[in-house]
């Protein structure tokens, strides 16, 4: 059979991965996908930039439109990442009548309702299992293996950098910037790495679960996204002395009124598996009504790991290609015109447990004016902690757990307490889940 020809726009990371997975096993991927997956084409920013991989039989094109518009690609693989010039490219892909591979998940969570009608519209497929969770293969698991079930939820690690960055803080004390930078040097980070310690990336990825889970369009701009760049040594530490582990997890939840798509750091049980999923490790649960929980781990960032994302899709891609698109499996697991308009939730809307930490004056009738105010909330408290004054010091630190509780009672309550003149400095709000 003919070979497939793919034109690769990247040479980064990822790019750079590609090429190697598939020149090293290109005759196992060949004997699976029933013929050969070659690069022919590539393009990239700086074409004089020295590599360290070998480019030996790819024609380097200076122009990325030419790229998506040559007559000999049959799928076009883009790895540069954004989604304005890209956006442009991916949609050109697709009018030339390409197919296309992405890992990027910026561009799908933004445009991907304009990138799928298009893709359909021109009968070709845009796949994106490199875009969620680095090698781990959950888009295929969600949207094939999980296809009997009704998603209840799903709770995920869903960003390597930030997750190596805990891990490195809590185990072994390093500080914030340094293993930022670290992560960096690894090739985990986004281009701008605020993507990654905002949470930004991991909402990108959240809303593409998100669509696919609960059948409904890619709406990052509803997404609520905070990240780890706020957090202290200090709540690691008292987190993990009340028997938690703080993770920045991605949840998505369908509930009464509509559905949840949040990301911000979490307060999780030490127990459960999760807990533990440490450095670029991802990890994500998700919950079907019929198989109950089920959790999909691995690297979550890095050339190869993501590479090995990026070629089984370019393998799909090569079986089908032949098949009528009718019968393909549909971007978001749900039919095109199955999409609902399920509202997604405002954050205020949600319900969460909480670690509440309150710098507080060792006074008598402090205790009882914020449990008052918790009351007043219909907040239930599930523990409380109040820790030592360190020497010559007249503020204690008190830790108190909630129950779930409604996300706009927690937010007046906060506020209620902050205006005591007993509570010296801003509350510490950070979200807990059983995950049970
Ligand atoms: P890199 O920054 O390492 O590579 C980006 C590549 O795009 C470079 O080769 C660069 O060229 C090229 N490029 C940039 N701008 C242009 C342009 N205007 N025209 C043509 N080429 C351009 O990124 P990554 O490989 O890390 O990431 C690529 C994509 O994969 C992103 O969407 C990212 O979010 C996603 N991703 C990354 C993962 C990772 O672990 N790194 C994991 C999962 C997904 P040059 O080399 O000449 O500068
Ligand atoms: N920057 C991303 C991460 C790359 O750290 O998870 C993988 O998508």
């Amino acid at each position: 059979m003919k070979p497939i020809n793919v034109g690769l726009l990247g040479l980064g990371t990822v790019g750079a991965g590609t090429i190697e997975v598939l020149r090293r096993n290109k005759e196992e991927i060949a004997r699976r996908a029933g013929r050969e997956i070659r690069i022919t084409h590539a393009s990239a920013r700086d074409l004089t930039k020295p590599r360290n991989f070998s480019l030996d039989g790819i024609a380097l094109l200076a122009s990325a439109d030419a790229l998506v518009a040559h007559p000999d690609v049959d799928i076009v693989c883009e790895l540069i990442g954004g989604d304005t010039f890209t956006k442009a490219l991916v949609l050109k892909a697709i009018a030339n009548g390409k197919h296309v591979v992405t890992a990027n998940k910026a561009l799908l969570a933004k445009h991907g309702t304009e990138i799928f009608a298009a893709a359909l519209e021109n009968r070709v497929t845009v796949a994106f299992e490199g875009a969620v969770a680095g090698g781990v293969p959950i888009i295929k698991a969600l949207r094939e293996g999980l296809t009997a079930n009704r998603i209840e939820w799903i709770a995920g690690i869903i960003n390597g950098t930030s997750n190596f960055i805990l891990s490195e803080m809590r185990s072994r004390g390093t500080s914030f910037a340094s293993v930022l930078k670290e992560a960096q040097a690894k090739g985990y980070a986004e281009t701008d790495p605020t993507f990654d310690i905002e949470g930004i990336d991991a909402a990108h990825k959240l809303t593409i679960l998100s669509a696919i889970a609960f059948g409904v369009p890619p709406q990052f701009d509803k997404a609520y996204t905070e990240g780890i760049s706020q957090l202290t040594d200090k709540d690691i530490k008292y987190a993990e002395q009340l028997g938690y582990r703080i993770k920045l997890l991605g949840i998505t939840r369908r509930a009464k009124d509509g559905i949840e798509l949040r990301v911000h750091p979490t307060l999780i049980p030490e127990k459960r598996l999760i807990a533990n999923v440490e450095g670029v490790m991802n990890a994500i649960l998700v919950k079907g009504d019929a198989v109950g929980a089920t959790l999909y781990y691995g690297r979550g960032a890095g050339g190869e790991a993501t590479a090995s994302a990026v070629v089984a899709d370019l393998v799909d891609v090569a079986r089908m290609m032949t098949a009528d698109p009718e019968h393909r499996v549909p971007h978001l697991s749900f039919q095109p015109d199955q999409l609902h308009d399920t509202p997604i939730l405002r954050m205020d809307q949600v319900e969460t447990g909480c670690y509440l930490r309150l710098r507080a004056y060792d006074r008598p009738g402090v205790m009882a004016d914020v449990t008052r105010i918790l009351a007043d909330g219909s907040i239930s408290i599930d523990a409380i902690l109040q820790k030592e004054a360190e020497e010559g010091e007249d503020l204690v630190d008190v830790i108190i757990l909630t129950h779930r509780s409604v996300e706009a009672n927690v937010n007046t309550a906060i506020a209620r307490m902050e205006a005591l003149p007993t509570i010296a400095a801003k509350v510490v709000r950070i979200r807990l889940e059983e995950l049970n």
